[in-house]
């Protein structure tokens, strides 16, 4: 049975717990997933929201049965390992909503790009579990950004990006919930390669605007 308020988010790190705790502040059910179902940051996430019975932890592959739209934000690199592990019958139609950048810090600081120009990694995920409807966001901000959009001094842009004009319909609601008054859907799940690569310069900015709260205006010709 399909339930509106529920939310899966894959993911115990930073990302993942603002994400989750914005979920349940703005009244979902969420249940946060984790390699290990007795992960500590996991079961810390549903002992602070313990008073409100709307958040549990489970594994990956439990999580992702919970709900029909997951969250993904986890190590960009693990994400195709993640959901194999999980397996396509369990993805069928769901909404996953990718946050992960495909970040490789092998080599140091800045972290290099390791999908780009004519591949991204919102593309790898579609085409490999193609009958999941993968809706990329929100991986262009900082994560007390992505809850918090409205903490900027000016109104920003957050992007969309995805093959399925319905699942991209649900999760626009969703970032207006989070605060975001009119998302730009760039087109189908190729336009991820332009967040994705983005990140580049977002790295970039990081150190010259002296905090990570910052965020892409696009402004218009009169
Ligand atoms: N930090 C930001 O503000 C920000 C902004 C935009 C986009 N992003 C993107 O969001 C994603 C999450 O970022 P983050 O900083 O919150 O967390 P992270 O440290 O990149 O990832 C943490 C999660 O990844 C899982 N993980 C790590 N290595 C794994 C492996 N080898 N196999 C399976 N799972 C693995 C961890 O699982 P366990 O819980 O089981 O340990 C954990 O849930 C990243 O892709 C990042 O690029 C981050």
């Amino acid at each position: 049975m399909t339930n509106n308020k529920r939310i899966a988010v894959l993911g115990t790190g930073m990302v993942g717990q603002g994400i989750a705790n914005k979920l349940i502040s703005l009244g979902y059910d969420v249940m946060m997933g984790s390699r290990e179902k007795a992960n500590e940051k996991a079961v810390a996430f549903v002992t602070s929201h313990a008073s409100t019975g709307r958040a549990s932890n489970g594994t990956f592959a439990e999580a992702a049965s919970y709900a029909e739209i997951m969250i993904t934000a986890t190590h960009g690199e693990s994400i195709l390992s993640i959901l194999n592990g999980i397996g396509a019958a369990a993805l069928a139609n769901k909404i996953i909503v990718d946050i992960s950048n495909p970040l490789d810090f092998s080599q140091g600081m800045p972290p290099s790009l390791s999908i780009v120009n004519t591949d991204s990694l919102g593309e790898r995920i579609q085409r490999a579990f193609l009958s999941a409807r993968i809706v990329k966001t929100l991986n262009t901000v900082n994560v007390d950004v992505m809850v918090n959009p409205k903490q900027l001094a000016e109104r920003s842009d957050v992007f969309v990006s995805g093959n399925d004009a319905a699942a991209k319909a649900t999760v626009v609601d969703l970032l207006k919930e989070f605060g975001w008054d009119a998302p730009l859907d760039l087109g189908d799940i190729t336009t991820a390669r332009g967040t994705e690569m983005y990140l580049a310069l977002w790295i970039r900015l990081w150190p010259i605007v002296g905090n990570p709260h910052f965020n892409l205006k696009i402004v218009r010709a009169l």
